[in-house]
């Protein structure tokens, strides 16, 4: 049976359509199986593997003995809009109407397809970074637009302004930003956020951005872009309590925008969950209200995790780059002599019993080539863990 449809646009968007039209399996999937398989730290996916607040879990609990098990209104709980207004108020000084600016969905994936889906027509044309995470690409395709890229490069992997120019045009609908950056780890530069703001007035494109980590910062602010002077009316903010309360699977995420944009994407959103997780949504709530001090605290324990890992990727002899937010380290295997991550990542779990994923699975093909050694590493791991995978890797350069 031949099947027709959106799927190979899906997986066109995210680079998963081999060259004989089947789709190839994400190098996610392989490298967990590899990680079962050979018994490998799995460093490849990102997702922790500890639980967060007790506050946020509780809640969840006592949300589902409290009978908030039936679907919840389709713009979201009160409790949770009024939760995510406050917050936006209370860390950017963003004052948002809770009933109509804010808007949750099912995760910020949820959020990011029926945004693009609801505001793009065919052809439009989508600016993202490059490497981007797999989304973009396949909810871009989805919605027939066209992606256009500007690359992000070791070590600091900060955009080049005049290739970010050259990128936006008339045609540009959205410009689509993602700071703190899967994979990178890197944060965006105020200039670059200042100059996506002019560019996106002078093209009249709007602005999504997806800031799922922005409460992991390491050293430096997250700026939300929405912040700057003229983003805020043609700017949707994306962001989910997933990485925020160590929650991935309870994908609870949400967006905040003017009411016109709202409405538009609400009209797409009732039609792919209509709603999700009610009683998860209290408890992020929950999370939401927690105080500053352990919004600190989860950050500075990223941190040290990161410094680990990277200590660790250092001394086997990976050129590492320095991520100032997210749960991801980027390190170059070319040191090591190996110059291709994907051919590296599949022999790691053998060499060092760690897995870790190719940058390039991020990027089209033309700018894989120049990353083509290049692997993300998650450090939102245990501390022994990530000893153990350190001292492990250690033998690599033995
Ligand atoms: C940049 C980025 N955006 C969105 C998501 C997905 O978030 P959610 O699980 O809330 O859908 C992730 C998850 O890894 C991510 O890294």
């Amino acid at each position: 049976m031949t099947v027709t449809g959106a799927w190979h646009r899906a997986a066109r968007g995210a680079n998963l359509l081999a060259s004989d039209g089947s789709i190839a399996s994400t190098i996610f999937a392989e490298m967990s199986a590899l990680a079962v398989t050979t018994g490998a730290i799995n460093l490849g996916q990102g997702f922790p593997d500890e639980d967060g607040p007790a506050e946020v879990l509780d809640a969840a609990i006592a949300a589902i003995r409290g009978g908030i098990n039936q679907y919840p209104p389709g713009i979201g709980l009160p409790v949770l809009r009024n939760a995510i207004a406050e917050h936006q108020g209370r860390f950017y000084g963003i004052r948002l109407d809770p009933d109509r600016e804010v808007l949750v969905t099912a995760g910020a994936t949820e959020a990011l397809a029926a945004t693009l889906l609801a505001l793009l027509d065919d052809g439009d044309e989508v600016v993202t970074f490059e490497p981007f995470y797999d989304a973009y690409g396949a909810i871009i395709n989805l919605a027939n637009a066209v992606h256009r890229t500007v690359p992000l490069r070791a070590p600091d992997f900060h955009p080049d302004l005049d290739e970010l120019r050259a990128a936006v045009n008339d045609r540009t609908r959205v410009i689509l930003v993602n700071s703190p950056h899967n994979p990178t780890g890197s944060v965006l530069p105020l200039e670059a956020l200042e100059l996506i703001v002019e560019l996106a007035h002078k093209h009249d494109a709007i602005i999504v951005t997806d800031e799922v980590y922005e409460h992991l910062t390491f050293g430096v602010p997250h700026i939300p872009i929405a912040s700057l002077p003229g983003a805020r009316d043609r700017t949707v903010s994306i962001s989910s309590g997933g990485k925020t309360f160590n929650t991935t699977g309870w994908k609870i995420g949400w967006l905040t925008a003017p009411p016109e944009l709202v409405t538009a994407i609400l009209a797409v959103k009732q039609f792919l969950t209509y709603v999700n997780g009610a009683p998860f949504q209290p408890a992020i709530a929950a999370g939401l209200g927690l105080p500053d001090s352990f919004y600190a605290e989860i950050a500075a324990n990223l941190q040290a995790k990161r410094d680990l890992l990277s200590a660790g990727l250092t001394s086997a002899g990976f050129t590492v780059s320095k991520p100032q937010g997210t749960y991801f380290v980027v390190a170059d295997a070319a040191p090591l002599g190996f110059t291709n991550a994907v051919s590296f990542c599949r022999e790691l779990p053998h060499l060092a019993g760690v897995v870790g994923v190719p940058i390039s699975v991020f990027c089209h093909p033309e700018y894989a080539a120049g990353a083509a050694s290049l692997v993300r590493f998650a450090f939102c791991k245990r501390v022994d863990v990530l000893e153990r995978a350190a001292a492990q890797l250690a033998e690599l350069s033995r």
